[in-house]
Formats: structure tokens, sequence, C-alpha cells
């Protein structure tokens, strides 16, 4: 297929990042189609470490232009440094490799500010999500409630003002229910008008270029963020993100038309992790989930907090198939299996003394499933570094066997360490 969507089938950190700098060599675009710089991808090549949250990770091969949809919530002050940093790394981004979409949401600093306030105002109560403080849930309100400003606003002098009138009447109506200060007219124009001139040069009307490059036959990556368990529609509600993450929206947060999609990579952890709160049915808090989150470096990218650990769970994995759509998986961090005695990987829930085969969608429901677990040898060899099927241990084989028959999906890439190159393709979802 020309195009491939590649979306985090679990709570995210998969390895997306990785899998799409490796695809990327294959492809003319790489587009960002939702999220915002919650985002945490990390890229390993040749030993050197590119952490990127708002820009697509196809920014770092040269000849290959990288897209930020109008799905995104763009914070300016965040894209601007992380454009630094790359440059830093040698990386440089100009408006020939780098195009954003002018129809994209910004975030502001007050939906920052309210991101945190809301998240301190909950931890005394006991009921925060963890977000990454970000402000991607209130940027995503704004744009719903009509009333964001978004990127093509930066040059438009005319009806910028009345449209920072119209979000502060909203926001500081809000700041004063929370006894916090108001933001001033000035404060917010200021804060716009000083990042324009850096920001403008990227702006793109992107579904126009997608569908010219469609036509021309160029190779289309959808690189999504987060995970299809963090969606707000089809996640652990309300311990979530603030938008779609599943496949299909890869089509309207960038313009282009469903049908043109093509493969769907579903990026999937050879065990479980989530950052956050939210239920979480194989978490183990035993020396196990220490072992996983100690091998797998388990630490959030974004805000350097540490992973939750658990079994691999089928009967989740297998929901995100069906929600998204997906084609085949990449599956990642089978190394960090390694020298476990046995694996276990959940297949379904006990929920109030009855089977059940996937995650109710009852808040109440989630926290009372119980993970039902079929039990397989683990391997003492290491896989670290595998680049081909014939280096994997009978027993890995028979593990990655058993996941594609629980989630009802084939492997097409499997990855077995950080590097780029240490990936073994099984089928090129370029070319299926
Ligand atoms: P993303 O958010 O889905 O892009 O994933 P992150 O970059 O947040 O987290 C995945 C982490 O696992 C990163 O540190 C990657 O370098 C690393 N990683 C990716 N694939 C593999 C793999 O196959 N084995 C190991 N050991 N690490 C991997
Ligand atoms: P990548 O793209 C893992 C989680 C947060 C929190 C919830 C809501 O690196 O896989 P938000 O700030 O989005 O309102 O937080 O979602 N979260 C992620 N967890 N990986 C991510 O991105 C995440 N982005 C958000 O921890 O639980
Ligand atoms: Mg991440």
């Amino acid at each position: 297929m020309t195009n491939v969507v590649v979306v985090g089938s679990q709570w995210g950190d998969e390895g997306k990042g990785k899998i799409v700098d490796w695809l990327s060599e294959r492809a003319d675009i790489v587009v960002r189609f939702q999220g915002g710089h919650n985002a945490g991808h990390t890229l390993v090549i040749d030993g050197i470490s590119y952490k990127l949250s708002l820009l697509p990770s196809g920014i770092v091969r040269p000849g290959k232009i990288a897209v930020i949809g109008n799905g995104v919530v763009l914070d300016p002050h965040a894209l601007l440094a992380e454009i630094e940093k790359l440059g830093a790394q040698g990386v440089k981004v100009t408006p020939e490799n780098l195009r954003v979409a002018d129809n994209a949401t910004l975030i502001l600093s007050l939906h920052r500010e309210l991101d945190g306030m809301r998240e301190d105002a909950a931890s005394n109560s006991g009921t925060k999500i963890g977000t990454t403080r970000r402000g991607i849930g209130p940027a995503y309100e704004d744009k719903v409630g009509r009333r964001a400003i978004r990127v093509m606003d930066l040059a438009d002098m005319e009806t910028l003002p009345g449209k920072v009138d119209r979000i502060l009447t909203h926001h500081n109506a809000l700041r004063r229910g929370l006894g916090e200060k108001e933001v001033s007219h000035e404060a917010i124009m200021q804060e716009l008008t000083s990042v324009a001139d850096r920001v403008l040069p990227f702006r793109e009307t992107v579904w126009e270029l997608l569908d010219k490059q469609r036509r021309k036959g160029a190779r289309i990556l959808f690189e999504g963020a987060q995970g299809s368990l963090l969606d707000i529609d089809h996640g652990t509600y309300p311990f979530v993100t603030s938008s779609n993450t599943v496949a299909g929206q890869a089509s309207a947060g960038s313009g282009m038309g469903p049908g043109a999609l093509g493969y769907i990579l579903g990026i999937t952890k050879a065990y479980t992790t989530r950052v956050g709160e939210g239920p979480f049915p194989t978490e183990l808090k035993d020396e196990i989930g220490q072992f996983l989150g100690e091998k797998g470096h388990e630490f959030g990218t974004v805000t350097g907090r540490k992973r939750r650990c658990g079994w691999f769970d089928a009967a989740l994995v297998r929901q995100s198939v069906a929600t998204n759509g997906i084609t085949g998986i990449a599956l990642t961090k089978l190394d960090v299996l390694d020298g476990l005695d046995e694996l276990k990987i959940c297949v379904g829930y006990m929920l109030d003394g009855e089977q059940i085969d996937h995650l109710p969608a009852s808040q109440g429901a989630q926290a009372r499933a119980e993970p039902i677990y079929v039990t397989l040898e683990g391997w003492k060899e290491s896989t670290v570094g595998a680049r081909s099927w014939a280096d994997l241990p009978a027993q890995a084989i028979k593990y990655v066997r058993q996941v594609e028959e629980l989630i009802g999906a084939p492997v097409a890439l499997l990855s077995t360490s950080p590097e780029r190159d240490d990936t073994i393709l099984v089928t090129d979802p370029f070319e299926d």
C-alpha cells in the first residue's frame, strides 16, 4: 500500500518513534495528526538518541517532508524550543522540511496553567488523571468550544484581538472560580505576537499539500501519538488523553480522506506499560514489574515519571486491532523479556463471576476486572539486537506466535533494541 498509519495499540510508549524512524526511509512525507507535546518519541541512530515531542520523527532524515496536521494542538514555544534542540544535534528544521497546518489549534500558557491547576486541585481529592500538564486537554476543549486561536490567526491582526477577548472571557471566568489571577488581553497578545514571525514561515494548507502529493504517488506515513487505550472514546475514560488516537483520526487530523490511509500498523510492546493514573488489569507491583521497568528503562520521555509495568494484555490489544482496523503489528521490546522463567499473557477477564473477552467501558467494571492468564515458558538466550527470525530462540518465536493468534493480527515488524537497525522485517507495510 502507498500509505501507512502508525498507531500505538496500548497506553502509549510502545516504540512508535523508533518504528516511524525506521519506516520513514521508505516514505516521502511523515505526518502527525493528533496530540501535542505530551508525546515523547525516542529514536536511537548509531548510538545517538533524539527525543521528539511535536516534530514528526521523519524530521531527522534528510529529504523528507515533516507535517504537523490540523488535529495536533501546537504549543508554539514548545515547537521553537524543539527546533532549537534538534538544531544543536545537527538536524536543521526549515520551512523546506517542516510544514505546520494553518488550521491547527494553538496551546497557550493559560491552557498549561489550567491543566496544572486542575491536576493540583484533583490531587487533593484523589481524582487526578496524571496528565503531562502540557495544556493538552484545555486546548482541545477550546477547539471544540470554538474559541481556540489557530496558527493562521497569528497572521491576522484584524481578527486576533477579538479572538483573544473571546477566549479570555471563558478562561478568566474559570480562573476567578478557581481563585486564580486573571490573565490580561495584553499578556496573551504579547505571547502570540512574540512567536508569530518564527512560526508563520512553516504554515501550510496541509490538506492541499497531501492531496497533491498523493496524486503524484508520494508515500505518506502517519505518526500517531499516545495509544488506543488513551483514546478519548475508546480508552479507559476518564484516564485518557483529550484526542482520538485511533487510526481513523489520521484522516480527520490531516485532511486526507480515509480511503487513502492504507496499511494500519499497530505498535505493540511485548509487555504492557502505562504512565499516570487509571485501570491496568495486568499491572505487576512485584519484582517482575520492577524487572521490566529497569530492563526496559521505563521512565517517561516527557515527564520522567516511572511507567507502571505488567504482563502483555492480549484482550486489550485485540480490542485495539478492532478499533483501529490494524492490518499488522510491530512488536517491540521483545528483548526486555529475555531471562524470565515464565511469561503470562492475559486472554480475558473475570468480572463479577463471569468470564468476558474484552475490557468493559464502565470505570467501575474496569477496576473490578481480574485478568485470566495463559502461561508460557520463557527463554534464557539474549534476543538483544536480533536482526533475523533465525536469531530468535524457539520459545521467543512461540511467544510471538501466541501473541499473533490471540490478538488476531500478524507481526509485520519485530524490534529487538532501541537502535534503528535492530529490526526484523517480516512484511513491508508499504508493499503489502
Ligand atoms: P513512543 O512514545 O511510542 O515513541 O515510545 P517511547 O520512545 O516513549 O518509549 C519507547 C522506549 O523504548 C524508547 O526509549 C525506545 O528507545 C525504546 N525501544 C524501542 N524499541 C525497543 C526495543 O525493541 N527494545 C528495547 N530494549 N528498547 C526499545
Ligand atoms: P507517546 O506518544 C504515554 C498520558 C498521560 C496521562 C494521560 C493524559 O509518547 O506514546 P495528557 O497530558 O495527554 O492530558 O495526559 O495520557 N499520556 C501518555 N502516556 N505516552 C504518551 O505519548 C502519552 N501522552 C499522554 O500520562 O495519563
Ligand atoms: Mg513516548
